[in-house]
């Protein structure tokens, strides 16, 4: 329920305009007060009225008309607001915000809130996969924007592709995650493994991956939001350490390891989202391994499966796992979570763009112990914590 919650709806000009009338009625009956926001486009494709009706509040459109409060309007919605949604998001919106631009009342509202800042995309699909739009997008998630992806299908211009506002069910739901802030998690202790693990050849040397620990974190960060007790190992990473989590950082392999089974016992939950090191040098040199001959010869030796010993000893613990493939991302992912005894694996392919490592943003197929494959749109790594928690609760 969205009782007592503030949402200001930013409309802008496209036909998807109409499908946020149904989303203004669902907000409201889900108790919500609305406040709409429409740019002068909005309202060539659909009228002010409409909206004040369904809200049953002022619809703000010019800034410069006389303002029907006391307040400096901008201002009073933007510190009024729990939420501010903008649906349907335009290219040209998303390419304001993106570079700083504050011309209108929507654009001013969103740079002077405080509040968390939804999109919902609708445009056609040459428009979205453009380049610009989509350097614009990744640099509004890197900032704490949120995006709901747009579906596929046939658009309004008579082209088939990626580009259709998600429908308004499918947005009430992420509002209602965004402000209920659950607290679902309090009592669970969760352990969550992050970053790269590094693996030393000597002293200044090593081996390890591109994991930027940004998957691990946001999960951290979300379980500990929802009231989890979490236990953060993480290799080393550049990322700040996130408030409310047990912070414990390890570099090799089996440093985590050790780190996971000393809180094993209590732990509910084990996600891994560590990109652990397979092989391991067989020996670390004390001093610098100087430079000598033409070639140089390391002999590695297999690390610990970590995931696949806690598989074996997990009772009626959670276990979670990612998988990092770069060829065939479901078979592999499958073969991983049947054999190191998962209660299902998160699959992310390193050369889907937008997907695995570094980047703010997933796309990733679920795969459970029944062969069920659900294959995730691309969205923020923070939204993909928190679909991954909701499915751990139901289980
Ligand atoms: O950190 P980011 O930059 O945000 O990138 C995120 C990510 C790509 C690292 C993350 O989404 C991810 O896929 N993590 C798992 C990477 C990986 O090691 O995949 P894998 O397929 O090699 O391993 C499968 C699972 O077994 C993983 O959960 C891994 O933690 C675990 N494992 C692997 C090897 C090992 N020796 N011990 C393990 O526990």
């Amino acid at each position: 329920m969205l009782e007592n919650k503030n949402i200001v709806l930013g409309v802008c000009g496209g036909i998807a305009a109409y499908k946020s009338c149904d989303l203004v009625s669902r907000l409201i009956k889900a108790g919500a007060n609305v406040d709409v926001i429409m740019t002068e486009n909005a309202a060539n494709f659909i009228s002010p009225l409409t909206f004040q009706a369904l809200s049953s509040n002022q619809v703000s459109v010019d800034m410069f008309k006389e303002p029907k409060y006391w307040e400096i309007q901008h201002i009073s919605l933007a510190k009024k607001a729990d939420l501010v949604i903008i649906a349907p998001a335009t290219a040209n919106i998303i390419g304001k915000i993106a570079n700083g631009i504050a011309d209108d009342m929507l654009t001013t509202t969103v740079i002077a809130t405080q509040a968390p800042v939804m999109f919902a995309p609708a445009m056609n699909c040459n428009m979205y996969e453009n380049k610009i739009l989509q350097s614009n997008i990744a640099r509004l998630i890197e900032l704490g924007y949120y995006f709901i992806e747009p579906g596929e299908g046939r658009l309004a211009c008579g082209d088939i592709g990626k580009g259709k506002m998600a429908e308004p069910s499918v947005i009430e739901g992420y509002i209602d995650n965004m402000l209920n802030n659950n607290r679902d998690y309090v009592g669970k202790t969760i352990i969550v493994t992050a970053g790269p693990t590094r693996e030393a050849i000597d002293p200044v040397r090593f081996i390890s991956n591109h994991s930027t620990g940004k998957m691990g974190y946001a999960i951290a960060k979300r379980a500990a939001r929802r009231g989890a007790n979490v236990y953060l190992i993480s290799g080393p990473t550049a990322l700040d350490i996130p408030k409310d989590v047990f912070f414990i950082p390890v570099h090799s392999a089996k440093d985590m390891q050790k780190k996971i089974m000393e809180h094993f016992d209590e732990a509910h939950i084990i996600i891994k989202g560590a990109a652990v090191a397979d092989y391991t040098p067989a020996k670390a040199c004390d001093q610098k391994i100087k430079k000598k001959d033409e070639n140089l010869t390391l002999e590695l030796v297999k690390n610990p499966d970590i995931l696949y010993e806690l598989g074996k000893i997990k009772g009626d613990k959670i276990l979670v796992g990612f998988a990092m493939e770069t060829q065939n991302l479901v078979e592999n992912a499958k073969e991983k979570m049947l054999k190191k005894n998962l209660d299902f694996i998160v699959a992310n392919d390193l050369f889907t763009e937008g997907a695995g490592f570094a980047v703010d943003t997933n796309i990733v197929k679920i795969i459970d112990r029944n062969g069920n494959v659900e294959s995730m749109p691309k969205m923020s790594k923070h939204q993909l914590a928190d679909l991954i928690l909701d499915r751990i609760i139901k289980l």
